[in-house]
């Protein structure tokens, strides 16, 4: 298995290309089962969990290929409903397939995604909005059996909670349903509107994206045409390379970034003290002569991303004083605490807020990934730290993060892959 050696202190500089968001492609790749036509995505980040969904969907039955971060996905030939276990316990974002899925064919088996170590990660929202919309479910042996004999129908849908892919999945089932669907409290990421943007260019009908009402008007079965399409920058990787920076009191400037997307990111980090240009498509970030501690909250977007909770949490080590950090969206996802405690930090944890005392000098150590974005903040440490920090189990690294070493090293850190 790979493990990631990091030795520590270094100072970055340089400039570093954002991929495309995983988070947009996964919707944006699921999306293809409701196009008539082959679709061409490009941007697409190379990392595991795309692999993972494209190979789902050559397991449906379509045709894809994918080489220099572009895919072409033709779900014309697609002759299976059923995503299995082996391929969704590998990714949970499979569950995007059920919408479209059962939109098209009436029915569909897709396996429960299971939970994570961030959380129980339940689907409720996503199965009750489709019943609402006359789909039969039933849960049998892991799986979830969707039917809509008499295809889907529009319906009045309030979520009780704000859910990404339960909003993208309803979405994409109300394309096709017949009537008018109207959604209520569906959330807003950068994600959720590309994906709607995209649906609308292929022919959908959709009313007030980027709003957190959407009206939809169903095809009563007609598939989309969509067009070619290029993923928006991941706001997530990017602000991690911002804390890789502001860890390491480092000046350097990301490229390919949609800067509006990272307002809550970089509102916090200017009020820690790090000088930060923002233009349309890149930023620049420069050291704080005294990093002030922090509070923050995970809410939706355009709040504070749960997605940054753990890279802030590393940062908030070196900040001069006590910052607290409420995660609100996740019950575990504080996975990172134990091993950043490893490397020296002085976090206290009182159920859903992390109180984390600094500055703290951390030293290298063995540390051990749990979940993708606890794996970044690990990063993050070492590159701060004193010494050689290894980190074992990067496959939750890879899933989201393209050629982070490569990217990485470009900026000067001494890091290297190396399996044991
Ligand atoms: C998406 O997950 C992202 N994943 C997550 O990113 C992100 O952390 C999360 O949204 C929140 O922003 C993708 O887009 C592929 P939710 P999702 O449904 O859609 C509860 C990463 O690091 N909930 O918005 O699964 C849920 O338990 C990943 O890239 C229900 O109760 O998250 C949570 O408390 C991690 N019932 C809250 O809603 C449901 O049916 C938000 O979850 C669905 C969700």
């Amino acid at each position: 298995m790979d493990y990631l050696e990091i030795e520590g202190s270094k100072k970055l500089n340089g400039t570093v290309i954002i991929s495309g968001a995983k988070n947009a492609a996964l919707p944006l790749l699921a999306c293809t089962l409701l196009s008539k036509t082959p679709v061409c995505i490009n941007n697409i980040p190379n990392v595991a969990d795309v692999k993972t969904l494209l190979q789902l969907l050559e397991n449906l039955g379509a045709k894809q290929t994918f080489e220099s971060n572009r895919a072409v996905v033709n779900t014309i030939s697609v002759n299976s409903t059923c995503a299995n276990y082996d391929i969704v316990r590998k990714m949970r974002a499979s569950i995007l397939t059920l919408g479209p899925l059962l939109a098209r064919f009436g029915h569909c088996e897709v396996s429960l995604p299971g939970g994570c170590a961030i959380g129980q990660r339940p689907i409720d929202l996503h199965l009750r909005a489709l019943e609402q919309m006359g789909a039969i479910i039933e849960i049998k042996q892991g799986y979830v059996i969707a039917k809509a004999p008499k295809s889907l129908e529009g319906a009045n849908i309030i979520f009780d909670k704000i859910t990404v892919t339960g909003s993208e999945n309803i979405i994409m089932a109300a394309i096709l349903a017949n009537g008018v669907t109207t959604l209520s409290n569906v959330a807003k990421e950068p994600e959720v509107v590309q994906l709607c943007e995209v649906l609308n260019e292929g022919g959908a009908k959709i009313k007030g994206i980027g709003s957190d009402e959407l009206e939809i008007e169903g095809s009563g079965g007609e598939l989309l045409k969509l067009d070619d399409i290029t993923v928006i920058p991941d706001r997530i990787e990017a602000g991690t390379y911002l804390c890789a920076a502001a860890i390491t009191n480092s000046d350097i400037t990301l490229k390919n970034v949609t800067s509006e997307h990272l307002k809550a990111v970089v509102s916090k980090l200017t009020y820690m003290g790090y000088v930060i240009e923002r233009n349309e498509n890149s930023i620049n970030i420069k050291p704080s002569s005294n990093i002030l501690p922090i509070d923050i909250k995970t809410v939706e977007y355009p709040g504070f991303p749960t997605d940054m909770q753990a890279q802030f949490m590393a940062l908030c080590t070196q900040a001069n004083g006590t910052s607290v950090i409420d995660e609100r969206l996740f019950e575990n996802r504080f996975m990172h605490v134990s091993e950043l405690l490893r490397m020296g930090a002085d976090i206290k944890l009182s159920s859903h807020i992390a109180t984390v005392y600094g500055p703290t000098k951390l030293t290298g150590a063995d540390v051990m990934a749990t979940d993708l974005r606890a794996s970044s903040a690990l990063v993050l440490a070492a590159l701060a730290a004193k010494g050689k920090t290894r980190i074992h189990r990067i496959y939750h690294l890879d899933r989201g993060y393209e050629d982070l070493e490569g990217k990485l090293s470009m900026l000067g850190a001494s890091i290297k892959r190396l399996s044991e």
